[in-house]
């Protein structure tokens, strides 16, 4: 749950302080990865010599990465001016897993105090301890907690050990590899190697950014800079025909100029270039003389495949916070239009016809499932809550929900004629991802559903639909829930396209979803009332939110918000339940937030009002417009445009992830980076 951002510029003049601003921008992009600490290494002043192994300097700081800006300009003997003209940097930042935030934990690691091997990795080495026993017992000391720190020492381990002295980097690593297990991306610099740069992954993201001075065709890049290799896109090398230093294919150093990006993912690449290579588990890249190879580990003789190279289609505006104060209130206002991406040239409402093109070549294998199982974590979760009821009337299908890490912890029965959906934004999520590898093993037809291009989940499943939300950077999802829900929506459509019964049913979903992207904006500017309400709530310590029916996950997802970051307990009721304990819970001093809404859950939340007023409860009811019977009980009321009933929990969250997001200003927290919370949890 990592940050990890290199820079190689070869032939490409960059000052010292050029190629700091690169590589502290790319890990302020990856800063809602984790950030607790961030490291960079780069060479130092010196000239690498035999006699001389200290070029490499490490500099590393506890907190975000501000702070590392910071350190940066206070290293001394460290000319800022210094033109390099090739030079590999690496940085990294981190969200703890093993070992307290610290300068000392946080990346770069390094294999000894001279640092001839220096790595930064995203994921966890499950076998590190027995893999420190072994270092240990070879004499290498380790100076810091992390699982990490096992990499630079084995790397280093083998290269002492090596029975010839030309191998090249990339052997060296495809040998540690061999030797790792969990998850990991990684990207190695050694002062053996100067100017080479060496990536892997396996089960953790990781891609490359490639920009050239020249002005070339993304078909013409390949052959630019390395001609054997890059026909098609990057071919893949024969670990065992290759020569050792095969992963330079070429002659070295013909000059051209070029630089490269390593990142975990798009956002932090996409201000430098649009041009990228995903890496597969078991790539294992390698920078020579400023051209890239590829190969793969342990790969057979004969096996051929490629990596093309991508055209990112995101733009800078994109990822960037423009006038808002936060990202996460920007994803907020965002929605009428990430609705609609959703929907674009996939819904027809002409000729109403829904076509999910992921999923129409499996449609027959769909239909045919005795149940579709929905799995996913937090908001994704949540948004599987949101859209059950829909998906089991569209589809005349039993529907389950599931919290990925329970459904593992229950060794839930999944067969064959299942179909399994995973729910991600990022598609990194390590418990879905484990729930997706469990339903795979058992034959079930598995779907992703996620806003990550090329993420792991999105890979790893026979099917999908890409939500097209556009990049989620603040930490507290507000936009992918959305699109997440109108994706689950379309797919139920899809579904029951031939069903003549539900026809009329469609038809009304279809036109709600039409108009969607207008009533978002009609709830947008109830913003200024939530903030007023936010200015009276925003000392308290606790907020109940309540309902049922369509509206339950929004009760889920409202409190879900609240609580993550503004720190206030805050709990999902549903209003059906209240009798059962939650109603021990209310006095007039408890605040309430109620959702009832004209839907055929109408009289019973009229019921569970009754029972809260009854016991002096005073609420904040979100409601329709012109709707004087609940009014007259409420407090305070927040009114809502009116649309079909399964689409009024889209509309009827914007309010609380509004709530939340002043609540948490007004409370003076760092609104896109809640503590303790990274964006993309890829451990279990
Ligand atoms: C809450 C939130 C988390 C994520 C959860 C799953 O605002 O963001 O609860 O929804 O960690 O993440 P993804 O959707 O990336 O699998």
């Amino acid at each position: 749950m990592c940050g990890i951002f290199a820079y190689l510029n070869y032939c490409v003049p960059r000052t010292r302080k050029e190629i700091f601003e690169t590589l502290v921008k790319g890990l302020q992009r990856l800063e809602y990865r984790g950030y607790d600490s961030a490291g960079i290494a780069v060479d130092g002043n010196k000239k690498t010599t035999a006699e001389d192994n200290s070029n490499i300097v490490l500099i590393k700081k506890k907190g975000k990465v501000k702070a590392l800006d910071e350190e940066l300009y206070k290293k001394d003997g460290m000319d800022l001016e210094a033109e390099l003209d090739t030079h590999f940097g690496i940085a990294h930042t981190r969200w703890a897993t093993h070992g307290e935030p610290s300068a000392l934990n946080c990346h770069p690691h390094r294999s000894d105090k001279n640092n001839e091997f220096v790595v930064i990795h995203n994921g966890i080495i499950t076998n590190y301890k027995e893999l420190k026993k072994y270092l240990n017992s070879k004499g290498y000391e380790f100076e810091s907690e992390t699982d990490t720190e096992v990499i630079p020492k084995l790397i280093k381990y083998v290269y002492d050990n090596r029975e010839r002295d030309d191998l090249s980097f990339s052997t060296l690593v495809e040998r540690v590899i061999q030797q790792l297990e969990g998850a990991f991306a990684l990207v190695f610099k050694s002062h053996h190697f100067p100017g080479e740069a060496v990536a892997t992954r396996r089960g953790s993201p990781l891609l490359i950014g490639v920009r050239s001075k020249y002005e070339l065709s993304a078909e013409h890049i390949p052959i630019q800079y390395n001609s054997d290799l890059f026909k098609e896109g990057v071919q893949e090398k024969n670990s065992h025909n290759r020569p050792d230093n095969s992963t330079a294919v070429n002659s070295a150093g013909d000059g051209k100029a070029v630089e490269y990006y390593f990142a975990s993912d798009a956002s932090a690449i996409i201000e430098h270039t649009n041009k990228v290579i995903y890496l597969e588990d078991d790539d294992i890249v390698a920078v020579v003389g400023g051209k890239l190879s590829l190969h793969r580990l342990n790969s057979l003789a004969g096996e051929d495949s490629v990596r093309a190279i991508q055209t990112l289609q995101m733009e800078l505006q994109e990822i960037m916070k423009g006038n808002f104060e936060a990202f996460m209130q920007k994803e907020i206002f965002e929605q009428p239009e990430s609705v609609f991406n959703t929907m674009r040239g996939r819904i027809c409402f002409d000729t109403n016809k829904v076509i999910l093109g992921g999923l129409k070549d499996h449609l027959k294998e769909i239909k045919r499932c005795r149940r579709l199982i929905v799995i996913g974590c937090g908001t994704s979760f949540h948004a599987a809550v949101a859209t059950r009821q829909i998906l089991e009337e569209l589809t005349e299908l039993p529907v389950m929900v599931e919290l990925a890490s329970d459904f593992l912890d229950r060794n839930t029965p999944v067969f064959r004629d299942d179909v399994c959906f995973y729910i991600s934004q990022s598609g990194e999520t390590a418990d879905t991802l484990m729930a997706l590898r469990y339903c795979k093993d058992r034959g079930a037809l598995t779907v992703g559903v996620t806003n990550t291009v090329g993420s792991s989940i999105s890979r790893d499943t026979d099917c999908g639909v890409h939500i097209n939300a556009g990049p989620e950077i603040g930490v507290a999802s507000t936009k992918a829930y959305t699109s997440q829900f109108v994706a689950l929506i379309m797919f139920g459509l899809m579904m029951s396209e031939d069903r003549i019964s539900l026809q009329p049913r469609r038809l009304e979903i279809i036109n709600g979803l039409r108009i969607l992207p207008d009533m978002i904006k009609k709830v947008l500017t109830l913003d200024k009332k939530i903030k007023s309400i936010a200015d009276e709530l925003y000392q308290q310590k606790s907020l109940l939110v309540m309902g049922r029916g369509f509206n339950y996950a929004t009760c889920l997802e409202g409190a879900l918000k609240i609580k993550e970051i503004t720190y206030m307990h805050s709990e999902g009721i549903l209003a059906g339940e209240l009798k059962h304990g939650p109603l021990a819970l209310i006095d007039k001093h408890m605040p309430v937030i109620m959702i009832i809404m004209r839907d055929a859950c109408y009289t019973k939340c009229q019921n569970a009002l009754q029972q809260v007023t009854a016991r002096s409860g005073r609420p904040i009811i979100l409601c329709c417009q012109d709707d004087p019977e609940v009014s007259k009980n409420a407090y305070k009321t927040i009114e809502l445009p009116q649309t079909v009933d399964c689409l009024q929990g889209i509309l009827s969250v914007i309010p609380l992830q509004l709530l939340s997001f002043h609540l948490a200003v007004l409370r003076g927290y760092d609104v896109d980076c809640p503590r303790n919370l990274a964006k993309s949890v890829t451990v279990e």
